[in-house]
């Protein structure tokens, strides 16, 4: 057995160092750093306890491709990893499962599963505590962005360097403050958190560039009328409610309103930072593809039903949700684009994060990544070294 292991790893780093022997040019990120929710969580909310959503440490999550439960919120890996392997990097380790020695050279992750834009403090007032899985908001993991900062860089001059080559995520996040506010029923509260949502996020942006942000890409909300979760929760007799793909109107709607403002105080924040390249990225219309023609992907089970779940129109029964008693998931995840009900499958999510890198979903677009690399090449055994010490040493 360990003959086998150091044979590989052998065969491993050969196969690497070639690859990085290959490299002409530096890498376009050399870091990356991630705000947000459970679309991009690495393993933070699990770290943390995962009290209100234990399933998250067990199978089937995971299944597709690390073959067991990382805390990620699908059957795979998530647009972030994609978007690491693209650009030649390790998989995002979470912040709150850093051990001592952890190489955090190429980044970290703080997004937590089920984090919101706004604080704790709004959902109080609003009567929505007892929804939220966390209270590690957009400002909590800002916090901890700022307590890490100097193990990351500490003079101006090392601080430039390291932004220039850092690439910074926040979000998707916000998401969740429409979820909370749906699953409790009250719609005049997912519309009146728009404003508000919307601050946040840009605050929090403001921040960042404050703190030495150079490089950072905003995602926008996905068609949430799409998915499983509000198909079911709202279900309604009237055709006049859903559009040609089967999606619910009103919540595309409120959807593209949030994109809309997020875009247009985006476009504010670069003319107030013409230094700084701010990126939006087009999660909706990237997504919107899905719905409109599945079998193009691959989703030949369609993109509206769930895999894994337990049953109803959707596959998606809030007292039988993936993972739990009465649940089940699909066969073959990569013919579905919607995972659980709320979270897409690594299927969707590979699809997503190749329209950022290639385009047209990123404005202005993410750098390329370099041409001579092949990341569908690593099996997930390199992978999983690359999360560690093996990866640091060659570089
Ligand atoms: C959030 O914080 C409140 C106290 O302010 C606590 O009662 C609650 O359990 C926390 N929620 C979670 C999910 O940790
Ligand atoms: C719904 O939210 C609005 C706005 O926050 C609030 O005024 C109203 O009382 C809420 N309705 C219910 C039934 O909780
Ligand atoms: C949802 O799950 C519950 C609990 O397992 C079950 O009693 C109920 O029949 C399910 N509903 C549908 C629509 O399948």
């Amino acid at each position: 057995m360990k003959i086998y292991n150091c044979l590989l790893i052998i065969l491993f780093t050969f196969g690497y160092l070639e690859k990085v022997v290959s490299y002409h040019s530096p890498r376009p990120y050399e870091t990356i750093i991630n705000f947000g929710d459970s679309l991009s969580d690495t393993g933070n909310l699990l770290a943390s306890g995962a009290i209100l959503f234990p399933v998250i440490g067990n199978l089937p999550y995971g299944e597709t491709f690390f073959k067991r439960a990382t805390g990620r919120c699908s059957d795979g890996r998530l647009i972030i990893d994609f978007i690491a392997e693209a650009y030649g990097l390790p998989y995002l380790p979470p912040y709150l499962a850093l051990t001592k020695d952890q190489n955090i050279n190429h980044g970290v992750n703080f997004a937590v599963a089920g984090a919101t834009a706004l604080d704790e403090k709004f959902f109080i007032e609003a009567g929505l505590q007892k929804f939220l899985w966390t209270n590690d908001s957009l400002n909590v993991q800002l916090g901890w962005f700022k307590k890490l900062k100097p193990s990351l860089c500490t003079t101006k001059q090392d601080c430039d360097s390291y932004f220039k080559r850092s690439l910074i995520l926040v979000g998707e996040i916000g998401g969740n403050d429409y979820n909370y506010a749906a699953i409790a029923g009250n719609i005049t509260q997912l519309q009146a958190a728009t404003p508000h949502v919307i601050k946040a996020i840009i605050m929090a942006i403001d921040e960042l560039i404050a703190e030495g942000a150079r490089e950072l890409l905003v995602p926008g909300n996905f068609p949430i009328g799409c998915s499983a979760l509000y198909l079911t929760l709202f279900i309604s007799r009237n055709k006049q409610d859903y559009d040609e793909n089967g999606c619910l109107k009103a919540f595309n709607g409120y959807s593209e309103t949030h994109n809309k403002e997020l875009k247009l105080a985006l476009e504010a924040l670069r003319r107030k930072h013409p230094h700084v390249r701010i990126m939006y990225a087009d999660y909706y219309a990237a997504a919107k593809r899905f719905f409109q023609a599945p079998r193009q992907y691959g989703f030949t089970s369609g993109a509206l039903r769930a895999c894994c779940g337990g049953g109803g129109p959707f596959n998606f029964n809030m007292s039988a949700s993936c993972g739990h008693k009465g649940s089940k998931a699909c066969e073959n995840p990569s013919t579905h684009a919607n995972w659980d009900g709320i979270h897409l499958t690594e299927a969707a999510y590979r699809y997503i994060a190749k329209a950022l890198i290639d385009g047209p979903f990123s404005y202005p677009p993410l750098k390329p990544p370099l041409a001579t690399r092949k990341s569908s090449t690593l099996t997930s055994f390199q992978y999983r070294y690359m999360d560690n010490a093996v990866y640091s040493k060659f570089q």
